[in-house]
């Protein structure tokens, strides 16, 4: 037989790389600029986040089709943006990953079809997508092109949440649709002092509030972490920031049909003593209830999200006998872990997530009711609150508190109680299950007694006393099967784990419905 006649690999090369460089021109000149601000390349990127070699590219060679405001003289291979698939831990994932050094990362047409084929892939084949952002948002030069192409990747946003996890970091200064997609993913990593979320710039704001403001205390990561809770992680830098992405992959699933990532675990002895030392003897006295959740899941393995935005409440996930798990615990340690806007808030969107993607939920409650006030009231405490009782109500994981104190009044009902579908709910012998503290509660149904007193302080604290013996423990619950069994702090593990075990089969199915309205 005789020879292919065509030409050979090495001439394929040569070919290639000869218009690589025509199109690609300047490429190390931009890379140096990346670095100058302490930032790295979007590929430098790809390639931390994902596993070595696995990385798989798509529409390497993308232009833009614009000719106006000089466009039709400055093209780049990509065209601002790198896309494709590869694997983390060995479990497929989707990414995107934008080269500010292109027009500042601003999304093009072209750049915009290459995240949304990716989207669309994700979701056909089930895997989770993640954006690494660094864009001043929507192509100016584009005109509504370019918003078109945002609103094609909005769009499958929405489609795809609930379907397959989106996760989204911030590494540079991020405008327009480049803080509006992340903000509909399902979790926000930004890095610190490099990284940026605005609706609009410093300067923009001048213009119009008058205000005086830099980018850092605009929409820095400090300020989302702490004051708009825009970002549910502030990272000291890329690398830790993608290292934490990836843990975070850790805990959940690919898809919402999949189960949750699991550990291998050998059971062995599950009694946790060090629980049994928490709870001051001061009911009044805080505690950190990080503390309870380290004694309770596997060690090391609670990764706190949104930590530093509304404290009052502790959310994140955890492994136990191996299994991921979502955890929400008042913490008493702040606001004696009251209920308010943003703690009811972060807690309902965690709650969705995890019921989202089959993750059970652990709640752990020590709350001491709703914050009262016209701050509150007037900023929505009502309809706010009522987002984590419907998050509560409509979640169909399997579900179990464990009541560690202070249950009262309405809180007491939104946390996970059994009237509003939790599977199995324990109380440690320190429990207060009541309509509110006992002082409070003296004051108002005993105020006639209390007034005619003649000593009004000793029967006050007669009366508190009275309530205390009455309400201040978990056995009226307990009574009534509200609580299905009081525990002692250092069995909890080894019930959690067997509970969790139980209802590995859960099947819960809500009425049928287009979807819900919950108070938004
Ligand atoms: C085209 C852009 C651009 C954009 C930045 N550049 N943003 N080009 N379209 N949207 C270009 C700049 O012209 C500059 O080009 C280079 O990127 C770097 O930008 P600088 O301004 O020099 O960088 P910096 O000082 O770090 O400021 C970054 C920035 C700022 C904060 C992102 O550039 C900015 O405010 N950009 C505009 C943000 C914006 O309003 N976007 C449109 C949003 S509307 P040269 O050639 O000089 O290097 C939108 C629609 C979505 O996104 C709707 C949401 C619902």
């Amino acid at each position: 037989m005789s020879q292919s006649k065509g030409p050979g690999k090495e001439k394929f090369e040569e070919l290639d790389r000869k218009n690589r460089e025509a199109l690609l021109g300047g490429g190390e000149k931009r890379i140096e600029q990346q670095h100058a601000k302490g930032k790295l390349t979007a590929r430098e990127r790809v390639h931390l986040l994902l596993d070595e070699g696995s990385f798989e590219e798509m529409g390497k060679f993308v232009m833009h089709r614009s000719k106006d405001f000089g466009l039709d003289k400055e093209y780049y291979l990509g065209d601002g943006v790198v896309t494709g698939y590869g694997t983390i831990d060995g479990r497929l994932v989707y990414v995107f990953s934008q080269d500010f050094t292109v027009f500042g990362g601003s999304l093009s047409e072209t750049h915009a079809e290459k995240i949304v084929k990716i989207m669309d892939l994700a979701m056909k084949n089930g895997a989770p997508v993640i954006g690494l952002n660094d864009s001043g948002g929507a192509r100016i030069q584009e005109g509504v092109v370019s918003l078109g192409g945002y609103a094609d990747i909005f769009y499958r946003n929405v489609m795809a949440s609930g379907v397959v996890p989106q996760l989204s970091a911030i590494m540079g200064p991020c405008a327009g649709g480049a803080v509006y997609s992340p903000a509909m993913t399902d979790f926000i990593f930004m890095v610190e002092n490099t990284s940026f979320m605005f609706v609009t710039g410093p300067n923009v704001v001048k213009t119009v509030t008058h205000e005086n403001v830099t980018a850092e205390e605009l929409g820095g990561a400090s300020a989302h972490s702490t004051k708009s809770g825009v970002t549910h992680f502030s990272c000291a830098n890329e690398a830790e920031c993608i290292a934490q992405m990836k843990k975070l992959f850790s805990y959940v699933p690919q898809n919402c049909e999949d189960t949750t990532p699991r550990l291998p675990y050998t059971p062995g002895n599950e009694r946790r003593p060090i629980l049994n030392d928490i709870i001051p003897a001061n009911p009044n006295q805080p505690y950190d209830m990080r503390e309870v959740i380290n004694g309770v899941v596997d060690e090391g393995s609670f990764f706190e999200v949104h930590k530093n935005f509304a404290e009052n409440i502790v959310v994140g996930f955890a492994r136990l006998a191996g299994r991921s798990i979502g955890i929400v615990g008042n913490q008493p340690a702040s606001l004696a872990g009251v209920l308010d806007i943003d703690s009811s808030i972060k807690a309902a969107r965690f709650v969705r997530f995890c019921d989202s993607f089959n993750i059970p939920l652990l709640v752990l409650e020590d709350v001491p009711g709703f914050l009262p006030g016209t701050d509150q009231e007037w900023n929505g405490i009502i309809v706010n609150g009522a987002k984590l009782l419907y998050a509560f109500s409509e979640a169909t994981v399997p579900r179990v508190t464990v009541i560690t104190r202070k249950a009262y009044g309405g809180a007491y009902d939104v946390m996970n109680s059994k009237h509003i579908g939790a599977d199995m709910n324990y109380a440690w012998p320190t429990a207060e299950i009541a309509v509110m503290g006992a002082k409070g509660a003296a004051e108002i149904i005993f105020k006639k007694e209390i007034s005619e007193a003649s000593d009004r302080e000793a029967k006050l604290a007669e009366k508190v006393e009275e309530y205390t013996k009455k309400f201040a423990n978990p056995y009226k619950a307990a009574h009534r099967g509200y609580v299905d069994e009081v525990i002692y702090p250092d069995q909890t593990r080894e019930k959690l784990i067997r509970a969790f075990q139980m209802l590995e089969n859960k099947v819960a199915v809500l009425p049928k419905k287009k979807h819900g309205n919950i108070p938004l």
